[in-house]
């Protein structure tokens, strides 16, 4: 216990799956700490945004977001505002310079020491002359990213009741020239697998029934000679366990072992994400995805193979530089051959000191056509989307309620092929499994009707 009981933190989270998982991952070790996890930065003595650094974009919200943090300080002065996760960990110092009123920015690799560094900030011990709680110690940046910090030992706040998110790996070892992943997240680390079974156990045992394996290339998981398609069938045999996922997998290392677990494990999923980026062989090299188009189709015909109804999802970036109207027109060639389940679709958005912003200058695409060209993949991806949607309306599905849903009456949950489906059932039907009749689709998402 620190000094300080009951404290008070706020995480706010934006970014993928994993951000999400290190969101909780803050929360518990605090928690730990004497800390208890507020629900608005109003009630909160600590208040973390927990950053993405993946698109300018995400960037920009989150810098307006701090912004209207800051109001917070204006009563009550003594409040910690932190940013950590990527956008931290990329920005570091300067984002400190830009937002005087930030106390702490700190990385991912960061997060072990949180609870100390607060101190730090609270008490003024690294401050010079005043140790007034108005006037605390400068800003604090924690941002040395390490080989080894995987977080074994501490505890995530799990805030689902029904599932949970396990990350196995963090970090990356790919070079994919638009993706600042590898310099925000340092090189892949690999959790025991003992590690990761205990703990899936002990999910287990709190009632929650789905875990989600994650990791920047969660299946190039290696540990101790562990592979990802042994630690897989591993976790889809643990008592208790019905629903196992993962996410986000390489296609390079899609093989036909982890393949045939999936087919032959019932508790796992039959949902592969599979991130294809471009449809054309130029813009991938330029990528450095290392397949080609044809080693990719070849990928999904045997995933397709051994997994009947396999759902799949994707990843596209438009306007990557260097990227022709024609090559463009292959990758909706290419989405319509294959037609993906779901896709996120992103405009390529250029981030410092990662590889493709040396390509020359006449190779970047202008903001009009890339919004020109996200706007047609858009449009072709909803079009196959909602064709293959409507063609499961009346089918009657295992549903995962997760949750309330916005009308009253109404829980969300998600089928084995993770498609969110709407309904009539009471709260209590949270973390049970049902059975829905698929009643009408949105084109995206799916309306139903509960089965006695
Ligand atoms: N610009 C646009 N999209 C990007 N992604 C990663 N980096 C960039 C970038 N610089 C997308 C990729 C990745 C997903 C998580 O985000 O499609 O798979």
């Amino acid at each position: 216990m620190t000094e300080f009981p009951k404290k008070s933190v706020y995480v706010e989270t934006y970014g993928c799956q994993m951000n999400i998982s290190d969101g909780e991952l803050m929360e518990g070790i605090l928690v730990d700490e004497g800390y208890e996890v507020s629900s608005s930065p109003e009630q909160a003595d600590v208040v973390l945004v927990n950053t993405c650094a993946i698109r300018e974009h995400a960037e920009e919200r989150v810098l307006g977001r701090v912004g209207q943090l800051y109001a917070l300080k204006k009563n009550r002065p003594e409040v910690i505002l932190g940013v950590t996760g990527c956008m931290a960990q990329r920005l570091g110092e300067v984002l400190l310079k830009r937002a005087p009123y930030v106390d702490l920015v700190m990385g991912p690799d960061g997060y072990r020491s949180l609870p100390e560094q607060l101190n730090k900030i609270r008490t003024g011990a690294n401050s010079v002359p005043s140790r007034s709680p108005k006037k605390r110690g400068p800003q604090l940046a924690v941002l040395d990213l390490s080989i080894e910090e995987n977080y074994e030992g501490l505890t995530q706040r799990r805030s689902s009741q029904v599932g949970a998110w396990v990350p196995i790996q963090r970090g990356c070892n790919h070079r994919c020239t638009f993706c600042i992943v590898p310099y925000v997240r340092g090189p892949e680390k690999n959790r025991k697998s003992r590690e990761v079974l205990s703990e899936i156990q002990e999910i287990a045992e709190s009632g929650r029934t789905e875990v989600t394996l994650l990791g920047q290339t969660v299946n190039s998981y290696e540990s101790e000679g562990v592979v990802f398609h042994d630690l897989l069938r591993s976790v889809a045999r643990i008592p208790g366990i019905r629903r196992v996922r993962f996410t986000s997998p390489h296609p390079n290392d899609v093989t036909p072992e982890l393949l045939e677990v999936m087919a032959e494990e019932p508790n796992i999923c039959e949902q592969l994400h599979l991130p294809l980026q471009s449809g054309n062989d130029m813009v991938l090299r330029r990528m450095l995805r290392r397949y080609t188009v044809e080693t990719f189709l070849e990928k999904v015909q045997l995933a397709r193979n051994l997994i009947p109804g396999l759902s799949l999802s994707t990843d596209i970036i438009v306007a990557f530089p260097g990227e022709t109207e024609s090559q463009f027109e292959d990758t909706l060639r290419l989405l319509r051959e294959i037609r993906f389940d779901d896709a996120y679709t992103y405009k390529y958005s250029l981030r410092d000191g990662t590889p493709a912003t040396r390509f020359p200058q006449e190779y970047f695409v202008s903001k009009d056509e890339a919004q020109n060209r996200l706007a047609k993949l858009i449009e072709v991806h909803r079009s196959i989307q909602a064709e293959i949607n409507e063609a499961e309306v009346g089918r009657t599905e295992e549903v995962l309620v997760e949750k309330e849903g916005r009308k009253s009456g109404q829980v969300l949950g998600r089928t084995r092929r993770n498609k969110a489906v709407a309904f009539i059932a009471p709260a209590d039907a949270i973390g049970t499994y049902q059975q829905v009749l698929l009643t009408g689709t949105t084109g995206a998402t799916f309306m139903g009707e509960l089965l006695d």
